[in-house]
């Protein structure tokens, strides 16, 4: 399973990248107002530093509701970097853009899917990616990685080749569980993806091995 960063903050970005372990990135309207980013302009300054930071696929938002206005966003976002993936919402309009961005080989990622018929839809339409929202339907009391699970089930079973991109990741559980699941990529928080390097027996363990050598060294 891949790892992404959900961010558009570049600090943040410059940070969880210096790890090695980021193959992409995603970004929706949402963490670009937390990151400052205002306006379609400075929407694509922030995504081609992004593109300069991560080698690998960037997910950017269409903000239109008509598809056909989402058909040009689409295009326009097509143009701004190397690896962009055009993040369209689970909606009837959302399938139609994907359809007509996708037969010309824009790749996409399928947004805000909570069911398995809409990641069937987005699949048939050609997304690249379908992002299940795991923590939004923890939020509503449902079972965030039950969907990650059926999506990957029957994507098998149909021998479906769009990516089950786990997102809505709030932990890093959502994360581990997210790989027992069958996700093919999983984006997160650079919080979530710092936790997961952590446990505190390999704190402990590097303090008492610089201990160890520096008793040694001393004599
Ligand atoms: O990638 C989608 C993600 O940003 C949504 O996360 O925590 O806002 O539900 P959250």
């Amino acid at each position: 399973m891949k790892l992404f960063l959900d961010s558009a903050d570049i600090e943040e970005i410059k940070n969880g990248a210096m790890l090695g372990v980021i193959s992409g990135v995603t970004t929706n309207p949402s963490l670009a107002a937390k990151a400052g980013v205002g306006g379609v302009e400075a929407y694509k300054l922030a995504i081609q530093e992004i593109a300069s930071i991560v080698d690998g696929p960037i997910s950017i938002e269409v903000i239109s509701d008509d598809p056909d206005d989402m058909i040009l966003e689409g295009r326009d976002y097509a143009t701004w970097i190397d690896n962009p993936w055009v993040k369209l919402p689970s909606s009837a309009a959302g399938f139609q853009a994907m359809k007509a961005l996708s037969m010309e080989g824009i790749q996409i990622n399928q947004t805000l899917c909570f069911s398995v018929n809409q990641a069937l839809l987005g699949a048939q339409a050609g997304a690249t990616a379908v992002s299940p929202f795991v923590g939004r339907l923890d939020d509503i009391g449902e079972d965030g990685m039950a969907l990650v699970r059926d999506i990957a089930d029957v994507f098998k079973i149909q021998e479906i080749k769009t990516k089950v991109l786990a997102a809505s990741i709030r932990g890093p559980k959502h994360c581990l569980d997210a790989a027992r699941a069958g996700a093919h990529i999983a984006t997160m928080p650079l919080n979530v993806l710092k936790q997961m390097a952590k446990h505190p027996l390999t704190d402990i363990g590097i303090q008492k091995f610089n201990e160890d050598w520096e008793k040694a060294r001393k004599g």
